[in-house]
């Protein structure tokens, strides 16, 4: 069930010049959250900036009825969101799409591979995953350490896999080439930059894995009403605001093999 509500800003963190978190909380209840779900921002008194911007919801902790949204600075409605500070309100549309496939029996192996904002949603995942006794590898990439942001949090949760491209942290390479990828997993959850997504799924698929990617569309409304997020899937033409943004591989041959 979506809800629209102000949220308080209760904590800040920086993470390298690039990124940042905001722990948010809500005065009431809310509602389930399913990992891979995200919320619509409102920016305000910014010009130039109509549409609320989207974001994953990285970390949710229900009895303290928070939320914590990680985020770049790419743009203006970005870098307005990194001023706000402790006590300033938010205005949230969540939760919104569909969210990752958590069905495995406990005892068994998932992989997370996540590069730059797209880990942002992998931390309640491996959560998630860890409750339903199901183990965890999460594997995170960046051009340097630097950009990969909030790493530590996942510590927890999982075996935590790095990979660098200048080899400041971790392996040397893209995430695929880390030993960890070429492990067998019941199934592989991935979010990042498209040419990591697609070669993951690439690679899932000859390895006859199952895979779930969660695209990262230009968005406007966010709900399926202006169809700006449309992609075109095995399915026919799919909005990835309200049939995603979390896709089953088997539905996007034509995505990942061009
Ligand atoms: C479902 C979903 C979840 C997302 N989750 C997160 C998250 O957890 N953390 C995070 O930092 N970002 C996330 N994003 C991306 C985020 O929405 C954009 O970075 C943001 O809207 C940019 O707003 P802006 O006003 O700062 O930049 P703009 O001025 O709108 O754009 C600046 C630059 O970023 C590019 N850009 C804008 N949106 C996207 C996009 N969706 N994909 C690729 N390039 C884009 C533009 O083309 C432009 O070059 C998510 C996007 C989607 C669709
Ligand atoms: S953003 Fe409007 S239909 Fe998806």
């Amino acid at each position: 069930m979506k809800e629209i509500h102000d949220f308080t800003i209760i904590e800040r963190r920086q993470y390298g010049e690039r990124y940042f978190s905001l722990r948010l909380q809500h005065g009431g209840t809310m509602p389930t959250i399913e990992p891979g779900q995200f919320v619509e921002v409102l920016v305000e008194d910014t010009p130039g900036v109509m549409l609320r911007r989207p974001i994953s919801i990285h970390d949710v902790d229900a009895e303290a009825s928070t939320l914590t949204l990680l985020i770049q600075v790419v743009g203006r409605g970005t870098q307005h969101l990194s001023r706000l500070s402790v006590g300033d309100r938010l205005n949230l549309v969540y939760p919104l799409g569909h969210g990752f496939t958590i069905d495995l029996p406990a005892g068994r192996h998932a992989l997370l591979v996540g590069g730059g904002a797209g880990i942002a949603p992998l931390l309640h995942l491996s959560k998630e995953l860890k409750t339903k006794g199901v183990h965890s590898t999460v594997l995170l990439g960046g051009r340097t350490a630097d950009l990969i942001p909030a790493r530590d949090a996942f510590q927890p949760y999982g075996d935590l896999c790095l990979a660098t491209d200048d080899g400041s942290l971790g392996h040397k390479g893209l995430v695929i080439s880390h030993p960890a990828f070429s492990e067998h997993y019941d199934i592989i959850y991935t979010c990042g930059p498209t040419p990591m997504m697609k070669a993951v799924a690439r690679s899932a698929a000859e390895r006859n894995l199952r895979c779930e990617v969660s695209l990262e569309n230009m968005m406007a409304c966010g709900v399926g009403a202006c169809l700006c997020c449309v992609t075109d899937t095995d399915q026919g033409h799919r909005c990835v605001c309200k049939d995603g943004p979390v896709f089953d591989i088997t539905t996007l041959k034509k995505w990942y093999q061009c």
